[in-house]
């Protein structure tokens, strides 16, 4: 048995249980059944294998004690001539072969031509906190090695690795990272997150009903359209405090999909990794191929601790730069001239905002798109990364000192995987976008893809970062991305050639492509250590595991109205940490031409990392002196906001009054931040009742606005979270937010 213990804070402990129990990630094999269960925070994962020698899944809810062991796995007999047991027994990586027709893991086409797999258990050891599986083909030299990483935080990755172990090519059709039965019954829900371009991380949750759903990305990267997160729940008992969530995320930044699938026989699937759809890898002999990390949960702490869950753990196990053991920064309040200025600036009237931005409490000012090239608007210049003249005469120095010397660090936009045809880098290398012979090469924004599989465009890719980096004090990077892929032809790929085209060896460009990206990405900041990174797709199209376990931040949506942005955040917390969300307070009108207050912007900013957007030389002294307060007051409460326990206390989906709350993981601090899109009937606002406190603590109220807060200046914590909190919100677009810092 192996065990890891790491305190974490803001875990609660259980009665009789202590603290370091149920940080644990244990890996425990029971060799006598043939059972392995996965012990990650709260919860348990377990499988073994049955008497047919296939691997089945037994177990994924509350944490088992340290000895619990399960009944002997068995396979579930044929039910009828058309229900054979490979179809109903919960297979872990249910391959295509033996008559198995749900949703399966595995399909590959064999060199002598077999398109079907028999997967039988081989041997299985555990490294570090990793339990590897091997299962075999009973024919066919190919093995499938199944890996299983506990973390502390309650999570467990799973994923896959298709090794051929014999002289010929299997074409592999489809490899997924995992297949995840939940325990047999019905009654359960299912939530998902769909979008679309300025409209993001919108929230769906449906009865799961027989059949299947099918969330996916067939744009090549993670996509505006869906995200890759799932959560299911029981309908009768799951709300956003309590009852049992099953809840999991993909880190993948490529073609993804992720089928949930109840069947008529009250069993109910989850499978995962890599899309299907146009795709097919060559397996040479000898060779393997690994699928993405499919993160998976449990909890009965309902929606708001699957949430929480995962926030912890993309904190202390996924967000790059953290200290030994410990958390990455909070992040710095952000200035971005991009909705201010769009293209049209020079070097001065970047620093007159940098000034206005300093004054209103930014800690950076970045200069997004239009500074490179002969970059004016979007029809020229990607692809050309050098400082233009017309703009900077002297370079980027002079800017940069200035904005140091204004006390904040210096940023700058990116597009890297983009070309325009009116670019130097086209005219010179039209070999470098994807496309098919003779084939119209489809532009989006008139741009198109560079082809960031092939070996030279990744070493040229990276050489021009490198010296970005490398000749000016650049602390930031802003990752653009702005079109979907069409045509994705190569080749050159491996297998390949103009004379001798092959479709199959040319589909491993959805792989390789994302590979590639993240090598890129992975050598940078290995180089260049301090280099933060945030991931925007014309707003939240590339948001997974994937690219946050190298980038600091994500751009969740370009529509930054503050109500839109409330719904678009509120889906977004649902899968990831809000210390990764950036937001921005814009002017006004805004997107869909609505008029909200500035403070009533920047307290809607405030549920991640703040950021400014607005064109601050135009704001008055008196929004300019709102400003410098409202920052002021959000650096007093980011660490909480950012790392702390996330409450959704109300929902702004189709409600008046919403809240949220974030808690210290000491419990030391909270904050509430209170939003009323419109008073009706003359009706006073609700008490807000807190959650996550210390009861029997006394709390210091301390209000942004102390005419919006009725009550004791101290106050017990049984009484903020039982009787709750009087605020005075009326009329439109009202807002506020109350610190509450523990006394004693
Ligand atoms: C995308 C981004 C924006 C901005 C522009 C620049 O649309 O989402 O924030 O950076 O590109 O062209």
């Amino acid at each position: 048995m192996l065990k890891l213990c790491r305190t974490l804070p803001g875990i609660a402990v259980w009665p009789f249980v202590s603290a370091c129990m149920l940080a644990q990630a244990t890996v425990r094999p029971h060799p006598e059944r043939q059972q392995w269960f996965v012990d990650a925070g709260k919860m348990t994962y377990a499988m073994g294998v049955n008497e047919q020698g296939t691997l089945q899944s037994l177990y994924f809810g509350p944490r088992l004690g340290p000895h619990a062991v399960l009944p002997v796995a068995h396979s579930v007999p044929e039910r009828a001539s058309q229900g054979p047991s490979s179809e109903t027994t919960p297979q872990e990586y249910p391959a295509w072969g033996a008559g198995n027709f749900t949703e399966t893991a595995l399909k590959v086409t064999s060199p002598n031509g077999d398109r079907t797999l028999i997967l039988k258990y081989d041997s299985a050891a555990v490294k570090g906190d990793t339990l590897e599986i091997v299962l075999k083909d009973a024919t066919q030299p190919l093995r499938v090695h199944l890996y299983y990483q506990a973390f502390p935080e309650g999570v467990i990755a799973r994923w896959s690795r298709i090794e051929n172990t014999g002289t010929g090519v299997f074409g592999v059709e489809d490899a997924a990272s995992a297949a995840l039965s939940l325990p047999d019954g019905t009654g359960y829900n299912h939530s998902w997150m769909t979008g679309m371009w300025a409209g993001e991380f919108q929230m769906h949750t449906e009865p799961l009903e027989v059949g299947k759903t099918v969330q996916e990305s067939r744009t090549g990267h993670t996509s505006l359209n869906a995200n890759p997160w799932f959560a299911v729940g029981k309908t009768a008992e799951t709300t956003e405090e309590a009852g049992p969530v099953w809840f999991g995320e993909l880190g993948w930044s490529g073609n993804w999909r992720l089928v949930t699938e109840a069947t008529s026989l009250h069993q109910a699937r989850i499978v995962a990794g890599f899309n299907t759809f146009d795709f097919h890898w060559n397996l040479a002999a000898g060779q393997s191929l690994e699928t993405p990390k499919f993160y998976l949960g449990y909890t009965d702490g309902g929606n708001g601790e699957a949430s929480r869950i995962l926030s912890r753990f993309q904190l202390h196990e996924i967000l790059p730069m953290r200290a030994a053991g410990g958390l990455p920064k909070p992040r710095p309040i952000i200035y971005n001239s991009w909705e201010a200025t769009e293209m049209n600036f020079t070097g001065d009237t970047q620093l007159a905002l940098a000034e206005r931005a300093a004054k209103a409490g930014a800690e950076r000012f970045v200069i997004d798109d239009g500074w490179f090239g002969k970059r004016d608007d979007d029809h020229a210049g990607l692809g050309d990364w050098y400082v233009t003249p017309k703009k900077f005469p002297q370079g980027l120095k002079p800017v940069i000192d200035k904005v140091h010397s204004y006390g904040m660090d210096f940023g700058i936009w990116v597009e890297p995987e983009m070309v325009n045809p009116d670019s130097d880098l086209y005219r010179q290398h039209p070999e470098w976008v994807m496309q098919f012979p003779n084939r119209q090469q489809t532009q989006m924004r008139n741009q198109l893809m560079l082809n960031l599989a092939r070996p030279d465009v990744k070493e040229w890719m990276f050489n021009w970062l490198d010296k970005l980096v490398s000749e000016n004090d650049i602390a930031f990077l802003k990752w653009d991305y702005n079109r979907v892929w069409s045509e994705a032809g190569w080749n050159a790929a491996p297998g390949s050639s103009p004379e001798h085209p092959n479709a199959d060896a040319e589909k491993t460009i959805y792989v390789t492509q994302v590979r590639n990206l993240y090598e890129v990405i992975d050598r940078l900041r290995a180089k260049h250590p301090k280099l933060e990174i945030e991931s925007c797709s014309s707003g939240g199209g590339r948001v997974d595991l994937g690219i946050l376990q190298r980038t600091d931040e994500v751009w969740p949506s370009d529509n930054t109205d503050a109500l839109d942005r409330q719904n678009i955040q509120y889906g977004f917390t649902h899968g990831y940490t809000p210390q990764a969300m950036v937001a921005w307070v814009t002017d006004v009108p805004s997107m869909d031409h609505r008029m909200v207050p500035v403070q009533y912007r920047f307290v809607v900013a405030m549920q991640g990392s703040l950021g400014i957007g607005a064109n601050l030389t135009k704001f008055s002294d008196a929004e300019m002196d709102l400003s410098a307060k409202l920052t002021a007051f959000y650096k007093t409460i980011r660490t909480t906001v950012q790392q702390g326990e996330l409450y959704r206390l109300q929902s702004p989906m189709g409600s008046d009054e919403s809240q949220v709350e974030y808690v210290s993981p000491d419990k030391s601090q909270a904050v509430v931040l209170a939003y009323l899109h419109s008073q009706r009937l003359m009706l006073r606002y609700d008490p807000v009742k807190l959650r996550g406190l210390d009861p029997a603590a006394m709390y210091r109220v301390r209000a942004l606005d102390p005419n919006k807060y009725v009550g004791d200046v101290t106050v017990a914590g049984s009484v903020l979270m039982g009787a709750g909190v009087q605020l005075k919100l009326q009329g439109d677009y009202d807002s506020t937010a109350v610190a509450l810092e523990r006394v004693q």
